[in-house]
């Protein structure tokens, strides 16, 4: 009811702001990196990574965003071949099976029609060594894998996920580290350096809770158009599809997100000064790439707001509209640009007047087909 909304005017903003406390409950008892975390009522974490050679994610709508993040985080830190499907493709298409493969399913509800029946496929198809990462413990998804990653969310009201997203992110990077453990990958040093990183995420998070003011002031541009473009590039793609997604789904404009390398191959041509164009810029070694793809937009036209780190050296200026970022946050970063796009569709929704919380023609737990 209305009493548990506190100050906030919607259940979306109220679980966009309790991240930091989602995070903190999720990491809550993690001591070290141990293959037992993962450990399921079925079995034993160490026995299964010990007898996989690779991954394969299998999820739907945001949690397959996660999963694209997880990507990047399993081939680069722990080295494992890594494939995300949309479960609704992977359930009816002819694939390869290895029986090698750790299936990981990403699912807040656990109950999601198509990422069950794609868990049911690879089961058939001989992979039988099956994780989940999923925020309802007593779900199906938790009962037809082997092994499970309960992330603490809470119960997310809003249809639009959020906070059972970035919970999702901090258990497959818990789940990456280890894996690269199990394979002999995490020096002593490198696994303390990145729990400090993990547990120093919910200040992290606070920080950058305390941008919305300048999101507000991006939705009031954002609230007069039809259509929006989101680039990312390497981890934070990912997360130009996300808040391309939120975007739409509560906001209704429409929304593309690219890898900004693809900006020349298409979408160049949509650019006018009608289409704003998000741009996810951390400091990470593809940002001079990424600055000469905003040359590109700004040469016809085109708006740009820009998320940049603490140390982008991009600036404010006629057609180009800067958020700093508190805190350069390396490999975990996703975790925090994602937060502003949330509050971008979220103000943008508000300032357009739609029904935030239950978005038409969408539902928060799709279980048919
Ligand atoms: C629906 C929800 C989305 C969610 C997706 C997958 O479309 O509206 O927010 O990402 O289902 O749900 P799951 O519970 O499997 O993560």
């Amino acid at each position: 009811g209305a009493a548990e909304l506190g100050p906030y005017r919607h259940y979306m903003q109220k679980e966009i702001f309790e991240q930091p406390r989602a995070i903190a409950d999720t990491l809550e008892g993690v001591q070290g990196i141990v293959p037992e975390l993962f450990d399921g009522a079925n079995a034993a974490a160490w026995r299964v990574f010990k007898n996989i050679d690779k991954v394969l994610i299998l999820a739907c709508g945001t949690s397959y965003y996660s999963g694209l993040v997880a990507r990047y985080w399993l081939e680069d830190i722990a080295a494992i071949p890594t494939q995300v499907e949309v479960a609704s493709e992977y359930r009816y298409r002819t694939s390869v099976p290895d029986p090698r493969t750790l299936v990981v399913t990403i699912s807040q509800s656990g109950e999601t029609a198509d990422t069950l029946a794609a868990l049911r496929h690879a089961k058939k198809l001989g992979m039988q060594h099956t994780l989940t990462v999923c925020n309802v413990a007593t779900s199906a998804m938790v009962r037809e894998c082997e092994l499970a990653y309960i992330t603490r969310a809470g119960v997310e009201v809003g249809v639009a996920s959020t906070k059972a997203f970035t919970t999702q992110l901090a258990g497959l990077f818990l789940l990456t580290l280890a894996l690269a453990q199990s394979r002999g990958r995490l020096s002593e040093e490198q696994e303390a350096q990145h729990l400090q990183a993990l547990r120093h995420l919910p200040v992290a998070l606070q920080g950058v809770l305390a941008l919305e003011p300048l999101l507000i002031s991006w939705a009031e541009d954002f609230a007069r158009k039809e259509n929006a473009l989101f680039l990312g590039r390497g981890l934070h793609y990912p997360i130009a599809l996300e808040g391309a997604l939120k975007l739409k789904e509560i906001s209704y404009i429409h929304a593309e997100a690219y890898p900004a390398g693809e900006l020349k191959h298409g979408p160049l041509a949509l650019v006018t000064d009608q289409m704003p164009v998000v741009t996810v810029a951390p400091n990470d070694q593809l940002l001079e790439k990424l600055k000469s793809n905003i040359q590109e937009v700004r040469a016809r036209g085109g708006v740009l707001y820009v998320l940049a780190d603490a140390d982008t050296r991009i600036a404010s200026s006629e057609g180009i509209h800067v958020i700093r970022m508190p805190e350069h946050y390396g490999v975990l970063s996703p975790l925090l640009h994602v937060v502003p796009l949330q509050l971008l569709a979220y103000h943008t929704a508000c300032a357009r007047g739609t029904d935030v919380d239950k978005p038409r023609n969408l539902a928060k737990s799709v279980t048919v087909e």
